[in-house]
């Protein structure tokens, strides 16, 4: 068969992180490329060849000849390409979140309903090693009944806000949850065949300038309470502007074990486990003494190579499964409806954070 060939949109952000899985794929190449800024794009291509070039979308879907796409562009552009390439046919590998309001991940699955080709939202906390052999130490019944988990997205990115001035209106200054899916994805691929069924919000308000010492609305912190169909209790925080070293943080609680997880800044990990009747009274164990048992086949193809890539190695690894998944005829691991799931508590959020905190129900997308 021969190789997928795949287009890039906003190719000199955040997607020219999957670059070198392109470089070294025997299933897919990547043919197309296009970004509104060509100076940028031509220098996050400097070193890669036979990729035609493009400064608008709609121009690469067309004459591309493009089996997949990959939308990297800013957060309120996701859903608009995504259905603009799944007109097509076209698969898309979407970057978080799906989308910006739940109007929008209506039209979305409208689209993917319509379509030929699939959709996945590119969640690569979902990839990260340590949360990988979490999910496979769930499975195998380790943490017994699972009941509570915590994520944290703390993350300084002021700097991003003149960079990137799309980021003040959509991750910013927005009440709620606006960048809840690093935090949330990895916790739902620990419960699966769960979803959260109805959320509250509150928020700090805001005490940090950005950093040329102007105000920005929204708040610093927001935390969301979810309520899951099967009863668990999650929490999720996101603060994009509190001074502080960077940390993705997990917590999870079953019956009979806990972990607690940290990647943080300067690329450091810190995870353990404390495992009833096999670890020693009240002594966390490192999580790295149960990878040869738990590590999941995926990783195992990968090891160090993945290691030195991008967030953890997920980067790799999340673009070489949904490759895989699309070469292969099968579905993707990540599906319109996973994606919504991780994607939704935080569009609803955004209203509770505006009624005091009121508790609200998340739609199903199964029901629309
Ligand atoms: N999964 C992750 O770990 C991760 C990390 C960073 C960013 N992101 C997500 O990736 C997306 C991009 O983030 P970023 O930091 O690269 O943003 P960015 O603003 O730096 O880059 C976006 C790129 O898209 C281009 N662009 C904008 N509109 C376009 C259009 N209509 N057509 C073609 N190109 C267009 C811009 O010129 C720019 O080069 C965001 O949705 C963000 O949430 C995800």
């Amino acid at each position: 068969m021969d190789k997928l060939k795949v287009g890039i949109v906003g190719a000199a952000g955040r997607p020219s992180a999957f670059l070198a899985v392109f470089k070294e794929s025997g299933k897919a190449a990547l043919t197309a490329a296009c970004d509104l800024n060509q100076e940028a794009l031509d220098k996050a291509l400097s070193d890669v060849e036979g990729v035609k070039r493009y400064t608008d979308y709609m121009e690469m879907l067309e004459k591309g000849d493009l089996d997949v796409v990959i939308i990297g562009t800013p957060m309120h552009l996701h859903v608009s390409q995504s259905i603009d390439a799944l007109k097509k046919n076209i698969n898309v590998f979407s970057e978080v979140t799906a989308a910006i309001s739940i109007e929008e991940c209506k039209m979305l699955l409208e689209a993917c309903k319509l379509s030929r080709a699939q959709y996945m939202m590119g969640e690569n906390c979902n990839y990260m090693k340590p949360y990988m052999i979490i999910q496979e130490m769930v499975r195998a019944g380790v943490f017994g009944d699972v009941f509570y988990a915590e994520g944290e997205y703390l993350h300084d990115i002021r700097e991003l806000l003149y960079k990137t001035p799309w980021r003040r209106k959509y991750q910013f200054e927005t009440r709620g949850i606006t960048y809840g899916t690093h935090s949330l994805g990895p916790i739902l691929s620990w419960m699966e065949g769960d979803r959260v069924e109805s959320v509250c919000c509150v928020g700090t308000g805001r005490h940090n300038l950005d950093l040329k010492g102007a105000p920005i609305d929204g708040d610093d912190s927001a935390v969301m309470i979810c309520k899951t169909a099967k009863g668990r209790l999650i929490k999720i925080r996101t603060d994009l502007s509190s001074p502080r070293p960077y940390s993705l943080n997990y917590v999870l609680q079953g019956t009979n074990a806990a972990y607690e997880g940290s990647f943080q800044g300067g690329g450091c990990s810190r995870d353990h486990v404390w495992i009833n009747g096999k670890s020693a009274e009240n002594q966390w164990d490192k999580l790295d003494n149960y990878e040869k048992k738990y590590l999941p086949r995926l990783w195992q193809d990968f090891g160090s190579k993945a290691e030195a890539s991008g967030h953890g190695g997920s980067d790799v690894v999340i673009m070489t499964d949904f490759i895989d998944s699309i070469y292969e005829g099968r579905k993707v691991p990540i599906d319109i409806y996973d994606s919504l799931d991780m994607t939704l508590p935080g569009l609803v959020s955004q209203e509770s954070i505006l009624l005091e905190g009121r508790w609200l129900s998340v739609p199903d997308p199964r029901k629309w």
